[in-house]
């Protein structure tokens, strides 16, 4: 198979779990924006960080919105899950909770939905691959796991290769991972065919407030304190939405069944680099800097070698100033979708994970 004839053409249907979420959602607008024909289910549980607003673009363009089917459910599901797969030609699990402060807080949802749900989606799949051998369709759809950096644990030097051991250090990467040893095992022992992406930090437009660009770029409009853990020399490899997006998108057609891609920005930056970067740009000062009580576990960097991607004939397109400027315009203009986010819950999960944090927070140097 090469990049001419791809696993899953232009023009099929498409099942997004995740699909309201920051890069699912990225991903459902991306695709559908081509006008190729794709049709594109969203299944999303709507959990805090769903929000059908990342869907909505979509709906002022009548060619678009006539592709796009939402249903609300979960992915833990298997009578909602099951049908939604048999229509499919392939499968893109964005779902899961994403924040790791979060699995530190409570990690049950974590394993629920990166366990459970991936085994339900993968178990909807084996049936779809029998009925295509009793010749009731013909293939089965392909399974995309949306994977993360995060498997690896913290890489103190180098890069990290796709062959390389897992050694998740929280609740949220240890989910990500067994979710991971679930689809390779389904890959072996029922000849699924799988493929799998590991992220690293992605930053953009519709991120969730509670992750740290969104968060302080929000704070900082408003003038609020910016809570840096620990540091702040902790190094993240940065990644724009649409270029995460994007890669997720070509290995779903070109990727090797079974095979595994990091998807790095190739942009590595200490966190307090990050912070000088959108301070200057809003025109804020340092001085909202506030050094708190460091993430317990905190991983001190990620990096990982993306030549097993490149040589698939992917590369990204946008780079760290260009993104971190389109991000902050974003949110600049589009306070009402952000501060609708931080309302509701917010108050008491900023409290819970803050509250304590900021009353003991010195100086960031
Ligand atoms: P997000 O938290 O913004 O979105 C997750 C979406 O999944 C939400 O819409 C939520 O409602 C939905 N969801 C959660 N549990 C569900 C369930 N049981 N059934 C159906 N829907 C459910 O997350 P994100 O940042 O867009 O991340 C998407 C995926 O990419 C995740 O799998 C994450 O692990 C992975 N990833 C994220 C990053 C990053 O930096 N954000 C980097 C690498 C990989
Ligand atoms: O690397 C990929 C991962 O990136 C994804 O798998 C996760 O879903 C995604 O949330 C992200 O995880 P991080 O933990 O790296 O992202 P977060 O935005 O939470 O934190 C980025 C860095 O900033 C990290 O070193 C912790 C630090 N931080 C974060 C917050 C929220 C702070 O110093 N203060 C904060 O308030």
């Amino acid at each position: 198979m090469t990049a001419a004839t791809p696993h899953v053409p232009a023009g099929t249907h498409l099942l997004v779990t995740g699909g309201a979420g920051f890069i699912g959602s990225c991903y459902v607008r991306d695709v559908l924006a081509r006008r190729d024909g794709t049709r594109i289910t969203v299944l999303d549980k709507l959990t805090y960080a769903g929000n059908e607003a990342n869907l909505a673009p979509l709906l002022a363009d009548a060619e678009q919105a006539a592709r796009l089917v939402f249903v609300r459910g979960d992915i833990a599901d298997p009578a909602v899950v099951g049908p939604l797969v048999a229509e499919v030609d392939a499968v893109l699990n964005f779902a899961a909770e994403s924040h790791v402060d979060r699995s530190i807080l409570d990690p049950e949802a974590f394993l629920r939905t990166g366990v459970i749900g991936v085994h339900v989606l993968l178990e909807a799949i084996r049936r779809e691959a029998a009925r295509a051998a009793a010749g009731e369709r013909a293939r089965a759809p392909r399974f995309l796991q949306v994977s993360t950096d995060e498997v690896y644990g913290s890489v103190e030097s180098g890069h990290s290769l796709e062959g390389d051991r897992l050694e998740p250090r929280s609740p949220y990467s240890a989910a990500k991972a067994a979710g991971e040893l679930l689809v390779q095992s389904y890959f072996v022992t029922y000849g699924l065919d799988v493929v799998m992406t590991r992220g690293s930090n992605t930053y953009g437009p519709y991120q969730h407030p509670e992750k740290l660009i969104p968060l302080f770029v929000t704070n900082a409009i408003d003038d609020l304190a910016l809570p840096l853990y620990g540091d702040g020399m902790q190094r993240r490899d940065w990644l724009y939405v649409s270029d995460h997006a994007g890669a997720i998108d070509f290995v779903l057609r070109h990727g090797e069944p079974g095979a595994v891609y990091n998807v790095p920005g190739s942009q590595e930056l200490p966190n307090r680099t990050v912070v000088e970067r959108l301070l200057g740009q809003l025109e804020k000062p340092w001085s909202l800097v506030r050094r708190v009580e460091d993430r317990p576990g905190h991983d001190r960097r990620y990096a990982m070698n993306g030549d097993r991607l490149g040589a698939l004939g992917w590369s990204n397109r946008v780079g760290f100033d260009e993104g971190i400027a389109a991000t902050v315009d974003w949110f600049l203009a589009n306070e009402a979708w952000w501060r609708a986010v931080k309302s509701g819950d917010w108050d008491a999960y900023y409290g819970r994970q803050y509250g304590a944090r900021l009353a003991g927070s010195t100086e960031a140097l």
